[in-house]
């Protein structure tokens, strides 16, 4: 084994194909190789709205289900949801007393987040970075797979493990690497090849859904934007809508990126959407028709998630107790 990876999604809804390219999907290839630590991480989407608790219940078993679908395997890896393993909030608290605010002040995501209205944004928001280094450390692990958004929150999670050593002199915790995998983890919408897959896009058309049928993924492949030029190019900035397809089939297909390009390049845009869509078909609607089997068990996917918080508790409850002591508060 080459270490222990932990990495986590929010339940936020509308799992697309930037979740599962840019993420999921290169999990299941690394839970061979590491020790796995998969986690639904619920206490991160409360830091912004829509609060809705229903829907965030809903939205918990989604990404669970969508984890098992995709092929991570619920006995090789530990799946679990974050608030059920109390170390996350206990170590978020210790490294609240670790992280200088300056360094939180250089996030850029908080500041796209947090948009104009800066004040009104949550504590929580603000300190979303350092809860996010307490969820990877509580297990002490090595490795990260993350897209490139989260390179930025990787730095500081490493700074405020370094800073923990130094401030007690101890060799504790591991400086973790990050792992950002996959020809596509940039996907972008199918409406606008210069904007991100996004789960809050209002065209449902801009983005191929983890739930969606084959009809419709394969009418939304066929009707995304194109341009009028003949044949396909690698050409990111000026056919930006050409290249997020050709990145698509690519990681799709599994194949290197040059090849596809190189094979569709006389093809026309009508040809190649059309194959793309039974490509997209074959890889995700067996995915969608497992977790909609998922689904329709609640309590199956419960029961997987209360098994995997046991191990989970299990290895961060000793890492924490052993916080508590180099940072002397007193045993219990
Ligand atoms: N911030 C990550 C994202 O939005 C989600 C996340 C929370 C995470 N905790 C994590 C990812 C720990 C990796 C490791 O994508």
């Amino acid at each position: 084994m080459g270490g222990r990876i932990f990495s986590g999604v929010q339940p936020t809804g509308n799992l697309h194909l930037g979740n599962y390219l840019g993420a999921i999907r290169n999990w299941v290839a690394l839970q061979e190789q590491y020790e796995s630590i998969f986690c639904v991480v619920d206490m991160h989407a409360i830091t912004m709205p829509p609060w809705e608790p229903e829907a965030l219940r809903a939205h918990t078993r989604e990404v669970t289900a969508a984890y098992i679908a995709a092929g991570i395997d619920p006995q090789r890896c530990v799946i679990f949801v974050q608030s059920h393993v109390a170390a996350h909030a206990q170590l978020a608290w210790v490294f609240n007393c670790v992280a200088a605010i300056g360094w939180l002040n250089r996030m850029t995501q908080f500041k796209d987040k947090a948009g104009k209205d800066r004040e009104g944004a949550m504590a929580g928001l603000y300190v979303y970075p350092v809860l996010m280094a307490a969820d990877v450390l509580a297990y002490r692990a090595t490795h990260v797979p993350v897209g490139e958004d989260q390179k930025q929150h990787l730095e500081l999670m490493r700074d405020i493990a370094g800073a923990f050593n130094r401030r007690y002199d101890v060799d504790f915790f591991p400086l973790p690497e990050p792992l950002i995998l996959g020809t596509a983890t940039r996907v972008m919408s199918l409406r606008d090849g210069r904007a991100k897959m996004s789960k809050s896009d209002p065209s449902d058309n801009s983005r191929i859904n983890l739930t969606d049928d084959a009809d419709t993924i394969a009418r939304k492949v066929r009707r995304a934007k194109s341009d009028s030029e003949m044949g396909l190019s690698w050409e990111p900035e000026r056919r930006p809508e050409a290249a997020n397809l050709l990145n698509i089939y690519a990681a799709l297909a599994e194949e290197p990126r040059e090849a596809v390009v190189e094979r569709f390049a006389a093809s026309s845009f009508a040809d190649f959407k059309g194959t793309l869509a039974d490509l997209a078909v074959a890889r995700l609607a067996p995915i969608a028709g497992e977790m909609r089997r998922l689904l329709a068990d609640p309590g199956h996917i419960d029961a997987i998630l209360r098994a995997g918080a046991e191990r989970a508790e299990a290895i961060a409850s000793d890492n924490l107790a052993q916080v508590y002591d180099i940072v002397g508060f007193l045993r219990r």
